[in-house]
């Protein structure tokens, strides 16, 4: 008789229409019973309409009629809420003093080095104003779903994405609402998306302190906040400014990230602080978290946003952030539980 792990394992292979990730990692497998040569296995009904409930049920099926000793197969379904189904580790935001700094280039690339790591990652746009992650990713597709749940988009390397950007009717209509509506997007960001089993949720903020930063802060159990900085900016004030509402809010700084650091010339390798003096640890200092990384100026980077490849941007700079990122988050069954 097959173990509940290998009806599992059997599962892993059917994808949810829509976004293409599978019914595990979304963590629609709700039950499994096996008795007599008889299985019986209980999946989620959130987020998927009448042809996706009809192809997953038959996708199902046909995967799982191929275990062993298995003589009657039943799928049948439940009614679960997409907060059900989310089991997010770590939900990190990103945040900074000012805009234009490299927020959403920061939360990209923190997603992509984790998600090189081996790990699920998802990524909720929770700049509802201004959202720039779809642009830099190259996704344009429509986020699926039904009354009962959203699903996240998923990107070219397998990072679930949720974005403002994405349900608009056009790509470039500006979105002019006051705070409460925009706290309201977020939430459901939060709580109508199906995230499934992800390791780390990296939230990517709206510049300063205002209406969006504090929403965030307040509705998700956030692990902490990175600070993202240039050498430009007036670093003890920004600092003290976003780390006393991460005070405020008792929330923890995880850690700081200098980007537009330097600019390294292509012929001769000289470094160029094009922005002034590097302010990293003097910034790390002040948040009383560690440096991350420095991220240089480059234009290769600058190009692959604009092209919409940024997953496929690789430099020594961004190997060392992904790493000492990884490093300075708490180990998995740390926060188990
Ligand atoms: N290190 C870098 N090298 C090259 N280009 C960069 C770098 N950092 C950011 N950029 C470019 O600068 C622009 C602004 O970056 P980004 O959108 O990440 O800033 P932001 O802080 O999120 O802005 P906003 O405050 O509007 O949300 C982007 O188009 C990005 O391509
Ligand atoms: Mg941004």
């Amino acid at each position: 008789m097959p173990s509940q792990e290998a009806v599992k394992e059997a599962l892993s292979e059917v994808l949810v229409p829509g976004i293409g990730r599978s019914l595990t990692r979304l963590n629609m497998v709700r039950a499994v019973e096996v008795a007599n040569g008889r299985l019986r296995v209980t999946l989620a009904s959130t987020a998927l309409d009448a042809a996706a409930k009809d192809w997953v049920q038959a996708k199902a099926h046909s995967a799982l009629e191929k275990l062993p000793d298995i003589e009657e197969v039943t799928v049948d379904f439940t009614d679960s809420s997409p907060q059900e189904l989310n089991h997010i580790h770590h939900a990190i935001a990103v945040m900074s003093g000012k805009g234009g700094v490299g927020k959403s280039l920061v939360a990209g690339l923190l997603a992509i080095g984790l998600n090189r790591q081996g790990y699920e990652v998802g990524i909720l746009d929770a700049d509802i104003t201004g959202p720039s992650i779809p642009k830099m990713f190259g996704i344009t597709t429509r986020p699926g779903g039904s009354d009962t749940g959203i699903l996240p988009v998923l990107s070219r390397s397998g990072i679930e994405v949720m974005s403002i950007n994405l349900l608009l009717p056009h790509e470039d209509d500006a979105i002019i609402w006051r705070g409460p509506l925009i706290g309201k997007v977020i939430q459901q960001f939060w709580q109508d998306v199906v995230w499934g089993e992800l390791d780390y949720l990296l939230v990517d903020l709206p510049p300063g302190t205002a209406d969006a930063p504090l929403t965030v802060m307040q509705l998700l159990p956030l692990l902490g906040v990175i600070i993202t900085f240039t050498p430009q900016d007036l670093a003890a004030m920004v600092v003290r400014k976003a780390m006393q509402m991460a005070q405020k809010m008792n929330i923890p700084i995880l850690g700081v990230v200098e980007n537009m650091s330097y600019l390294l010339l292509p012929d001769s390798g000289k470094r160029i602080e094009v922005f002034g003096r590097s302010k990293g640890e003097e910034m790390a200092m002040a948040a009383r978290a560690p440096l991350l990384g420095q991220l240089p100026l480059d234009p290769e980077l600058a190009k692959l946003c604009d092209e919409g490849e940024i997953e496929r941007y690789h430099s020594d700079a961004f190997t060392a952030l992904s790493q000492a990122f990884s490093q300075a988050m708490p180990r998995k069954a740390d926060s188990e539980g």
